[in-house]
């Protein structure tokens, strides 16, 4: 099975910009919106600040399959999500 990695900082600065409404909404979606088979599947992690933010300017950050997204929003992060879940269901 093919598994998408998703990884939400949890970090006090990224959670202050909003990470933790990132995690909700991805949450919140079924497999059949994501576009989900029994071929792929979402592993969602919360994870720990990795200095990442020493700016400060650019939080919250998510790592999709290890692809830094910057200013994550619900929006960017889902349409990722689905970008790589069609590629890896083809
Ligand atoms: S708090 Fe998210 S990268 Fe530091």
């Amino acid at each position: 099975m093919k598994k998408i990695i998703v990884e939400v900082c949890a970090g006090t600065h990224c959670t202050m910009m909003g990470s933790m409404d990132i995690m909700d909404a991805i949450a919140s979606l079924d497999d059949e919106q994501l576009g989900l088979d029994s071929q792929c599947s979402i592993e969602v992690k919360a994870i720990p600040c990795k200095g990442t933010c020493e700016h400060g300017k650019r939080s919250p950050y998510v790592f999709i399959d290890g692809e830094l997204i910057e200013n994550a929003d619900s929006s960017s992060v889902m349409s990722k999500i689905i970008e790589l879940v069609q590629q890896k269901t083809k």
